[in-house]
């Protein structure tokens, strides 16, 4: 298990006219993933973009592409998402009606298999399904935008399937209105990787390496006393 917490900046809050830019900037700032937001305006109330989208950034860096579905259904297209680069896939519990094949099926195409919960979704979905994971990614915001609220019942959760998982190589992953401020409380219940938006993607370029830094920086003191602690 990595000591250091993973940074994944979301795309989303990326100037989109410049996105092959804004992908190399953010990586020589620092982000150790890219996160990918995929919403098709049914599960969530917006529309963002697809596989050719995708496609057309990955020359632009080697670092893991993390794709987050938000999509139902997801699994007729999880092929599209694996061929044009994505390392790993994340479907949403609430989207998939057969979740256990979905994860089989992400793993079958050579990507890591990723489950997401909104809010309101309890943890005890992923029970019987937890050796087909490499990866729980707990929303912390309603999915679907940019720049909400932290929700704050999300710690506890964190607490919960950090639990749940015991010694299985599993990262737990939290998306949505993190900061500097919200990034310890997530640290020290035991995330691993942090998806920010616009805590990444503000004031300018120029900015980018000091937003990543200021999260890794508040985030890593708990994140290692909670590694202390397990
Ligand atoms: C929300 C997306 C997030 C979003 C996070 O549906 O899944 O990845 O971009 O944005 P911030 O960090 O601004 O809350
Ligand atoms: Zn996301």
């Amino acid at each position: 298990m990595s000591q250091k917490t993973i940074i994944a900046p979301s795309v989303l809050s990326a100037d989109f006219a410049r996105l092959g830019e804004e992908v190399e900037a953010v990586c020589k700032a620092g982000a150790d993933w890219i996160h990918l937001d995929v919403m098709d305006g049914h599960f969530v109330p917006n529309i963002t973009f697809g596989p050719p989208v995708i496609k057309a950034i990955r020359d632009r860096t080697d670092k893991v592409f993390d794709c987050h579905l938000m999509i139902e259904p997801a699994e007729r297209y999880l092929g599209a998402f694996a061929v044009v680069g994505c390392n790993i896939i994340t479907v949403h519990a609430e989207a998939t009606t057969h979740l256990d094949r979905s994860l089989q099926a992400i793993r079958d195409l050579g990507c890591k298999a990723g489950v997401s919960l909104n809010p309101s979704t309890p943890e005890t979905v992923i029970e019987y399904v937890l050796d087909r994971l490499d990866l729980v990614l707990l929303m912390s915001v309603n999915p679907g935008f940019g720049g909400q609220d932290f929700i704050p019942s999300v710690i506890d959760k964190v607490a919960r399937v950090r639990a749940m998982i015991g010694v299985r190589p599993i990262l737990i992953e939290i998306d949505g209105g993190v900061t500097p401020e919200t990034a310890p409380l997530v640290a020290r219940a035991g995330a691993d990787v942090l998806v920010a938006g616009s805590a990444v993607f503000k004031d300018g370029r120029e900015a980018y390496a000091g937003n990543i830094s200021a999260l890794r920086t508040a985030a890593d003191e708990p994140r290692l006393a909670a590694l202390g602690s397990r």
